[in-house]
């Protein structure tokens, strides 16, 4: 899989994928994630990328014609399956959304900036639209970094032990039941026993009752 990250900020987009589980999957060959310079596409030598709003109003909206330039040039090197926009007001991302995302080859990810993006982008180049939460980030930067941990991750190969990217939070419409490692006893706090018993058929149903008790506490609305 390719990842294409558009952004006028890309030194913030550096160090995340430099680590862990990221950095040994671009290791690997199994993901390339390229972050670009939106000011290279830039036509003046001020390498200006934001302008005045039309009509008036306070704050800078980017300008079409530099983020043009810009996905033009990805698509003249090879076909895209989604041009994505960071964007508090897009689709909320879900599990199930990075999901069908961690199944595809070639992704633009644009981050946008000040008032947002030149409406004619969003209407012409953009096939999809995501937010990371209700709440507004000051840029698409973080929100970009959060999409393509999570659906790198999930790309088959890159965590060793498949099964583990299985069994996460949300995958099955369930929160994670609990996990504990040494020390069994630790100042009178126990591990509960059955996770000791190696019993694996009563872990298992341990699990899934934890699983299910935590997510009726906690998120109540995951469940189908
Ligand atoms: Cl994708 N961008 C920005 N700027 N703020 C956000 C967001 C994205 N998702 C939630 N808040």
């Amino acid at each position: 899989m390719r990842i294409d990250i558009i952004s006028v900020l890309p030194d913030l987009l550096i160090s995340p994928f430099e680590h862990s589980i990221l950095k040994r999957a671009q290791k690997k060959g199994i993901v390339e994630v390229n972050v670009i310079n939106l000011r290279d596409y830039a036509k003046d030598k001020h390498k200006t990328v934001d302008d005045y709003a039309y009509g008036g109003g306070g704050g800078m909206v980017m300008m079409i014609e530099p983020i043009a330039n810009c996905i033009d040039a990805l698509k003249s090197e090879r076909n895209y399956d989604e041009v994505i926009y960071m964007t508090p007001d897009g689709e909320l991302l879900n599990q199930k959304i990075s999901n069908q995302l961690s199944l595809l080859e070639n992704i633009v990810v644009l981050c946008g900036h000040y008032k947002g993006i030149d409406h004619r982008i969003r209407e012409h180049l953009i096939t999809k639209e995501i937010s990371i939460g209700d709440y507004v980030l000051t840029g698409g930067e973080l929100a970009a970094a959060i999409l393509t941990d999570s659906i790198v991750r999930l790309i088959p190969g890159v965590i060793s032990d498949e099964t583990s990217a299985l069994t996460d939070s949300f995958q099955d419409n369930l929160l994670a039941p609990p996990v504990y490692t040494r020390p069994e006893n630790f100042n009178g706090m126990k591990v509960p026993p059955v996770l000791l018993s190696g019993n694996t058929g009563e872990v298992e149903k341990w699990r899934q009752e934890k699983a299910m008790q935590r997510t009726k506490e906690k998120r109540p609305d995951i469940l189908d």
